[in-house]
């Protein structure tokens, strides 16, 4: 059984005994169109502060052990406890947080399940995870359960069943549940984010964002991601990670702070890096060889917002190609483009160029980038990743809302099932649930904060 079905099952049960199970029946159908029948609370975006912030972190393969690293240079930040399915990856982590001067955090390593038992034994401000994508929503929802606030590596869920279930489990136990989107901490995103605040691409019409990253020797490999990312693309067919992309473009477009996803048409290319890989790759004897792949190459979408606002949004990692998430913006004074960073401004760059990105950092740096600390980081994609944990350690500690809130998570997450379904039906429109019920058109946009 799935884990995802487990957890599910055990959130009804509790919410049956709590005299709501007839009104969350609905949840038993994966319907885009499903909502809340409950009355909403007053919505998870805030929590009282928390001091020093207890931390349980599950999966500390490669991202994990990123974020571990992280969190162990934030001042606030303990971690008291790691579970992973791996005894030795825990005994490293373990020696790591001893190293970095604390004491030894609890170990869990008793199965795929062990981190309920964290989640129960463990007395934590905030449980993380970095399991692979089918543990997300089972561990987020172990947490919340727990009394924990919860934090995912990205996407949170990928089916619209568990999208809802994160939104109304942190709702009604008032649970910060938190995507870990690195990407919408990137210094030229945040920079395009600050010169978006500042007017200088006019209205925004149009972007385009992409996960387009040549995974074929990570899918292949007999650790990490191989163990599991693989096993995705042999039975879905759709973007399967929309997020690092769409994140800093829906960040930009205030996505659920005035705007939100309408809906999304996709279609998906014929399935062939894969099998070629394995073909070229691997022993004849290799079962790997015998393996068919339902994920097409190239997966390309495109989002309408509710306020008219386009996205072209692409993914590809079974090809040969340059890393590129696009990142492209069209207003109506300019443009911003990545993958090479470069602007284009009315009446500030020469007519009909390009203008490299470089020469407006130092008039249009995001404030949270003008950080040493944060410059100098190594760990983690340059900066971002450790730029991104400080955040939500200083957010909890000062019992502000999170930048990023599980209405976030899950409007970008669920593009992952609506492409799918996309996908299955000649890229029939598929409309984007309202995960905020409404709340989008009165929430405050995201500030430019530290300014
Ligand atoms: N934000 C980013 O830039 C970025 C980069 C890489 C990966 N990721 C995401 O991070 C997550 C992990 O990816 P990774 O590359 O670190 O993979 P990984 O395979 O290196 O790490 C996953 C870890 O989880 C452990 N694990 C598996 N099932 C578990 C369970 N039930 N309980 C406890 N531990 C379990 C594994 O043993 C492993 O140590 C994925 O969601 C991935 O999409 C994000």
């Amino acid at each position: 059984m799935k884990p995802t079905d487990d957890s599910r099952r055990d959130f009804l049960r509790a919410t049956a005994a709590a005299g709501l199970g007839a009104a969350l029946a609905h949840l038993g159908a994966d319907d885009a169109q499903a909502s809340p029948m409950y009355a909403p609370a007053p919505g998870p975006l805030a929590a009282p502060p928390v001091e020093k912030v207890r931390i349980g972190f599950v999966g500390v393969g490669g991202m994990g052990m990123v974020h571990v690293g992280n969190l162990l240079a934030i001042p606030g930040a303990e971690i008291r406890a790691v579970c992973d399915v791996v005894e030795e990856k825990v005994a490293k982590a373990q020696e790591q947080v001893v190293k970095a001067g604390f004491a030894k955090p609890a170990g869990y390593s008793r199965g795929p399940r062990d981190f309920e038992r964290m989640c129960q034994e463990e007395e934590l401000d905030l449980v993380y995870t970095a399991t692979p994508w089918e543990w997300h929503v089972p561990v987020l929802v172990a947490a919340m359960k727990a009394g924990k606030h919860a934090a995912t590596e990205v996407p949170a869920a990928y089916t619209v069943d568990d999208c809802w279930l994160l939104v109304e489990t942190a709702e009604k136990l008032g649970k910060h549940c938190v995507m870990m989107e690195n990407c919408n901490y990137g210094r030229s995103e945040l920079l395009m984010l600050n010169m978006v605040r500042k007017g200088l691409f006019g209205e925004l019409l149009h972007g385009e964002a992409g996960y387009l990253h040549d995974l074929r020797e990570i899918k292949f490999s007999a650790e990490g991601e191989g163990l599991w990312r693989r096993a995705h693309a042999t039975r879905r067919n759709g973007n399967l990670y929309p997020t690092h992309g769409l994140g800093p473009i829906a960040q930009c477009m205030d996505v659920n702070r005035g705007d939100r996803f309408d809906f999304v048409v996709s279609m998906s290319s014929n399935s062939r890096g894969l099998r070629l890989y394995a073909e070229e790759h691997l022993d004849a004897s290799d079962p790997r060889r015998r393996e068919t792949f339902k994920l097409g190459d190239v997966n390309v979408s495109l989002v309408r917002t509710v306020n008219g606002r386009t996205i072209y949004l692409a993914h590809n990692c079974d090809d040969p190609r340059p890393y590129s998430r696009i990142n492209t913006l069209q207003g109506t004074r300019g443009i911003f483009s990545g993958y090479p960073d470069r602007v284009h401004i009315e009446g500030r760059s020469p007519k009909h160029q390009w203008e490299a990105l470089d020469r407006y950092y130092a008039e249009f740096e995001h404030p949270l980038w003008k950080d040493d600390e944060v410059k100098g980081s190594t760990s983690g994609h340059g900066g971002m990743d450790f730029l991104e944990d400080r955040r939500l350690i200083e957010c909890l500690r000062a019992g502000v809302p999170t930048d990023m809130n599980v209405y976030d998570a899950v409007a970008l997450s669920v593009m992952c099932p609506l492409t799918e379904r996309s996908v299955a039906n000649r890229s029939r429109p598929q409309d984007v649930p309202d995960f905020t019920r409404g709340r989008w058109k009165t929430n405050p946009p995201l500030g430019i904060i530290g300014e």
